[in-house]
């Protein structure tokens, strides 16, 4: 319990200025994407995979392909190699570089950035003698948050809007039902 609470204060300096760096790359103020996800009421959600040794790594995956849900996921694996991410139409390993934590952009920042940042498509994959564990932090908005594509990247109508304005909680039972946006 007390690594959980000091690592979440540590994932959250991360994150924190992250968001700000996001932000500049998108040409918004400082604050504009922390505030758009819910402010200091944004959530950090600790999930733990654990992926048993598979005797047939050939014929399974630990995580089908997928993208991430969050705004940002910040995930810690063991030792084990097996996260991989999709790039044209191929899969590429992730290497496992001790102490650094992979960063995913999820589907809201891909959402809130109007499609400047893309949600990485990733899964992972299973090991014949080892067990793999890994920790992925999702940072997402409160359920309650709308969240559209930023007004400021649209406002002069030189640019649609690339997707609906919704409540998280809505986006949500979309994804994991399989029905539309
Ligand atoms: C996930 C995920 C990958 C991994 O939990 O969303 O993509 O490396 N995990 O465990
Ligand atoms: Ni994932």
């Amino acid at each position: 319990r007390e690594v959980n609470e000091e690592y979440a204060v540590r994932v959250k300096e991360v994150s924190d200025r992250l968001l700000k760096w996001l932000s500049k790359g998108l040409g918004v103020e400082e604050g504009e994407v922390a505030a758009a996800i819910g402010g200091e009421d944004a959530i950090f959600l600790l999930k733990i995979n654990y992926y048993p040794p598979c005797p047939r790594p050939d014929l399974a995956l630990g995580v089908v392909a997928h993208t991430d849900m969050s705004v940002l996921t910040f995930l810690l694996p063991n030792e084990v190699q097996g996260l991989q991410v999709s790039r044209d139409g191929h899969w590429f390993d992730v290497d496992c570089i001790p102490n650094a934590i992979v960063v995913h952009v999820g589907d809201q920042l891909e959402i809130l950035s109007n499609g400047a940042y893309k949600a990485v498509l990733h899964r992972s994959t299973l090991n014949k003698d080892k067990t793999r564990m890994s920790w992925p932090v999702f940072l997402e908005p409160p359920p309650e948050q709308e969240l559209g594509p930023l007004p400021k990247l649209v406002a002069d109508g030189e640019k649609p809007e690339l997707y609906k304005r919704k409540k998280y909680k809505d986006y949500v039972y979309c994804k994991l039902n399989k029905l539309p946006q």
